[in-house]
């Protein structure tokens, strides 16, 4: 097959952000100049691509961003996109604008999207896993999970003390769409008594015997960290059902939210980041297209857009036994 000699990259951030996508950006363009490559930001994700809003980027464009939140370029959820439309008008300002390949930072919908421009216009593309719910296949990491459940234990630290002092039960709802891993960790990090998975049934039965040997113990005040996406329901829900089962306990509910999004990126979230975005242009180089990269073990990975979007399943059941056994 002939090779595309790639000249000019276009880069993206798409779909919700997270801490570090601007350390990714950062490294993007700078590998991109260091090898004699335009460099361009897209605007707004895949909508602007649709919208044809492409500006070149200079080594200073991305100068004191790698301590930063969010993303300089912006992101949004495309629907445009998602139409066959949308995506023909993509491509064509692609080809308008000379694009030889494209990076696109994000999490599943980023990478999905991806696939299908190269899918279907057979056009040369590489993602970068920007997400905090760490979903995503061929990589131990996505950049922002480390920041995001360091955010959350924070949130449960304080939560605890007045939990403690009261006596109370906490409910707390993190990130994490359909995958366990932010809650998984944070329910590990801060000592939580339970914590309710998507990828593991729990059993509001099983929750509150736990409960009332607790109680027994003289011990009222219990942490609860509850994945959003767990089968029983969302932390009101769950709370509800407890407290009507328990009336003796006094429960309460904290939902993060989108702050587990926020704020300055982690140590390793930068450096993932700068390590990725580094890889991702050097891929391009090489000829690697339709691919995602990761880490695993330490080390670059590549895997095929097709097979990173499938469901990931390797989330460590061992590690909820351990904290199960720890918060005993
Ligand atoms: O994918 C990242 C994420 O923060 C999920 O954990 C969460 O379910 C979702 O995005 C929230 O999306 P939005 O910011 O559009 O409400």
């Amino acid at each position: 097959m002939e090779k595309t000699k790639i000249k000019r990259i276009a880069v993206l951030t798409s779909g919700g952000d997270s801490p570090g996508m601007n350390a990714a950006i950062r490294a993007v363009v700078r590998t991109a100049i260091f090898n004699d490559i335009h460099i361009y930001g897209v605007k707004g994700g895949y909508q602007g691509l649709i919208n044809g809003e492409f500006s070149m980027m200079s080594k200073a464009d991305v100068g004191n961003i790698l301590q930063r939140g969010g993303t300089i370029l912006k992101t949004a959820r495309s629907m445009e996109f998602m139409t066959e439309d949308g995506r023909k008008n993509a491509y064509e300002n692609l080809v308008a604008h000379d694009i030889d390949a494209c990076v696109m930072i994000g999490g599943n919908g980023t990478y999905t999207g991806a696939l299908k421009l190269h899918e279907e216009f057979n056009f040369p593309v590489i993602g970068i896993p920007g997400t905090i719910d760490n979903d995503i296949n061929g990589t131990d990491f996505t950049i922002g999970f480390d920041t995001a459940i360091n955010t959350a234990i924070e949130a449960v630290d304080k939560i605890r003390d007045t939990a403690d002092s009261h006596d109370r039960l906490f409910f707390i709802e993190v990130m994490g769409r359909h995958a366990g891993y932010i809650a998984l960790h944070t329910g590990i990090g801060s000592g939580a008594g339970t914590i309710f998975l998507p990828e593991v049934g729990n059993s509001i039965e099983t929750f509150v015997q736990k409960l009332r040997r607790s109680a027994r113990r003289k011990k009222l005040f219990n942490l609860v960290i509850v994945a959003e996406g767990n089968k029983n329901g969302n932390a009101f829900e769950i709370a509800q059902e407890v407290q009507a089962l328990c009336p003796e306990y006094e429960t309460k509910v904290m939902v993060i939210g989108h702050l587990q999004r926020g704020g300055s990126p982690s140590c390793f979230d930068r450096i993932l980041a700068s390590k990725l975005g580094h890889g991702a242009v050097s891929s391009l180089l090489n000829q690697e297209f339709g691919q995602a990269i990761g880490v695993i073990n330490n080390k670059i990975n590549l895997t095929p857009l097709s097979k990173a979007i499938e469901k990931k399943n390797d989330l460590d059941v061992d590690l909820l036994n351990v904290a199960e056994i720890l918060a005993l």
